[in-house]
């Protein structure tokens, strides 16, 4: 039985200025160790939810539980300590003026012990394969670069959860890959359980399990097999369909047949390349 870290029971948010809810009767459960994408359009109460979780806000019906305390007023530090969270804008994110200082700068904050804070800035930067740039200056890096250093000065801080809200969508391809890659390995590592949030439908591909928010209420989950294959539905929810998974459709329509769906551009060139080019 998989365990619950996270659990949404009821939840419902409506902001002061506005006449409907943002989030309506949200219900479900976080795991340990997976990587959950949540997916939506624009407006479907993704942000919203990432600021109920962190305690930034509080719903104002429904219960969120995360890893076993209620959140409310006075367990709110506790529960921001186990949920770190990275945002889209890789330039907004900087406070030190090296990217070691940037990374122990949350750990200062927490009066973290001199020769612990030394160790965890580096053992942190190397997890993301930022060992090297210790001394650099923050506005040196790429977009790749910087998203991995705050996703470093997370891990600093020792939570179990990170919630990615965006994280990728300001990124040149090949930033987003570093960074995926970088999430990839901390799952794998069983270092973290990852949330999220994204309008990138490879980058939702990677992830063990999918959320489809539409107009503040959970609309469906499932894995990303068959999250996708849902198809024309997506479409009409305001969302697209990865690049393979058309191509796999084109292919199909063309009388083309493939073994199964394809989330991955590498796995159905493979296919192609083996079953049909390479006779
Ligand atoms: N500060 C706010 N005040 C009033 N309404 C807000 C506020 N922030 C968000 N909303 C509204 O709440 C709803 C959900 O917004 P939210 O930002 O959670 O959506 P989202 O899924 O993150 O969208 P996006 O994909 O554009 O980031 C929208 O209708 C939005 O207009
Ligand atoms: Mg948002």
């Amino acid at each position: 039985m998989e365990k619950a870290v996270v659990t949404l029971d009821n939840v419902s948010y409506q902001y002061e200025e506005s006449d409907q809810f943002a989030l309506q009767d949200v219900s479900f459960d976080i795991y340990e160790g997976e990587w959950l994408a949540i997916v939506g359009h624009n407006g479907s109460g993704k942000s919203t939810m990432a600021k109920l979780l962190n305690g930034l806000q509080f719903p104002q019906k429904g219960e969120i539980t995360v890893c076993g305390l209620k959140l409310n007023e006075d367990t709110v530090w506790k529960i921001r300590a186990l949920i770190g969270m990275v945002f889209q804008n890789p330039d907004n994110q900087f406070v030190g003026t090296t990217v070691q200082d940037d990374v122990a700068f949350g750990l200062e904050n927490h009066g973290v012990e001199r020769d612990i804070m030394i160790h965890r800035v580096k053992d942190s930067l190397e997890k993301v394969k930022m060992g090297q740039f210790l001394n650099q200056e923050p506005h040196h890096l790429s977009g790749g670069q910087k998203q991995r250093v705050a996703i470093a000065s997370v891990l600093a801080l020792r939570p179990s959860i990170i919630i990615l809200d965006e994280a990728t969508s300001m990124l040149d391809p090949r930033g987003r890959e570093e960074v995926l890659e970088t999430v990839r390995l901390l799952k794998e590592e069983k270092i973290l359980t990852v949330i999220s949030i994204t309008h990138d439908l490879e980058e939702a591909a990677k992830a063990d399990r999918m959320i489809v928010m539409n107009k503040g209420q959970v609309y469906c989950e499932g894995t990303p097999e068959e999250i996708f294959s849902m198809d024309e539905e997506l479409i009409r929810l305001g969302l697209d369909i990865p690049f393979p998974v058309k191509m796999g459709k084109a292919f199909r329509e063309k009388g083309i047949e493939l073994s199964k769906q394809y989330l991955s551009e590498e796995e159905l060139v493979t296919e192609l390349w083996t079953s049909y080019f390479n006779k």
